[in-house]
């Protein structure tokens, strides 16, 4: 795991918006697993200015989502095809098209077949080539929860009333609002990806981040099993760092890279 710290969410969107590039600089066919939640902004805003100075272009390139809420209206601006439509396909942002963003389907009315029919997709392909991730301030990955299975694949889960309190903001503050189900991709789906690169800015991931990096790989702190991946890369801010006991090693460790 390589963890490079930088002063604020920006420069680190930046350097991950940088290794987004790199690698569809050498496949322009890459396939990309997206985040949503607001932590990826920065990085999505890098991407969608590069491709409008024509030094970016997604149009060949596919894109699959990390989860759904279930039961979310289909024109909800919050549902998360919706927000990845917004980021990166909807007038030309990216060069990504609609038909190459792949989402869960959160309204299906069978939910264990689509989760499952998305997982064999992912499969099929071998993983992602690159996967962005944020992280749960109560250390959920994609919306793996505390307690669930270190290998799972794609299924429903049931959100914790943390991630619902922290996910309020997109619902007019209405925890009520927020849907308690969604779909989401396994850990042992994500842990497929060929190269994963989860971004966590502010302080109120600096617990989460400090188990991720420092903690004992636990269910109770679902990412900690990316510690057992052998292409990770953490950027966080200064923020999210300030937990972070090895905090001056990794800076050493990052600029001597
Ligand atoms: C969203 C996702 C979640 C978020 C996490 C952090 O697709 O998979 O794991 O990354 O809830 O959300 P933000 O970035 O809003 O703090």
């Amino acid at each position: 795991m390589q963890i490079g710290i930088f002063e604020n969410a920006e420069q680190a969107g930046q350097k991950a918006a940088e290794m987004i590039a790199q690698v569809v600089g050498d496949n322009p066919q890459a396939i990309l697993g997206v985040a949503t939640g607001s932590t990826p902004d920065p990085l999505y805003a890098q991407l969608r200015s590069w491709h409008k100075d024509g030094k970016l272009d997604l149009s060949a390139c596919q894109a699959y989502a990390l989860d759904e809420y279930v039961g979310i209206a289909v024109d909800h601006p919050e549902r998360y095809r919706n927000v990845l439509l917004k980021n990166l396909v909807w007038e030309n942002a990216t060069g990504l098209k609609a038909e190459n963003l792949h989402t869960l389907d959160g309204n299906s009315t069978d939910l264990a077949q689509a989760a499952q029919s998305y997982d064999s997709e992912i499969q099929a392909l071998g993983g992602v080539d690159i996967q962005i991730l944020g992280i749960g301030s109560d250390g959920h990955i994609a919306f793996n929860e505390p307690g669930g299975s270190l290998t799972s694949r794609t299924h429903i889960e049931v959100l914790t009333e943390q991630t619902r309190k922290d996910n309020a903001r997109f619902f007019n503050d209405d925890i009520d609002q927020v849907p308690t189900h969604c779909l989401t991709q396994g850990m042992g789906t994500i842990m497929s990806a060929k190269a994963i690169v989860l971004l966590a800015t502010g302080a109120g991931k600096a617990q989460a981040v400090k188990q991720l990096c420092e903690g004992a790989v636990s269910a109770f702190w679902p990412a900690t099993i990316l510690q057992m991946h052998n292409n990770v890369t953490v950027l966080v801010d200064e923020a999210a760092a300030s937990k972070l006991e090895l905090k001056e090693y990794y800076c050493e460790r990052w600029s001597k890279l």
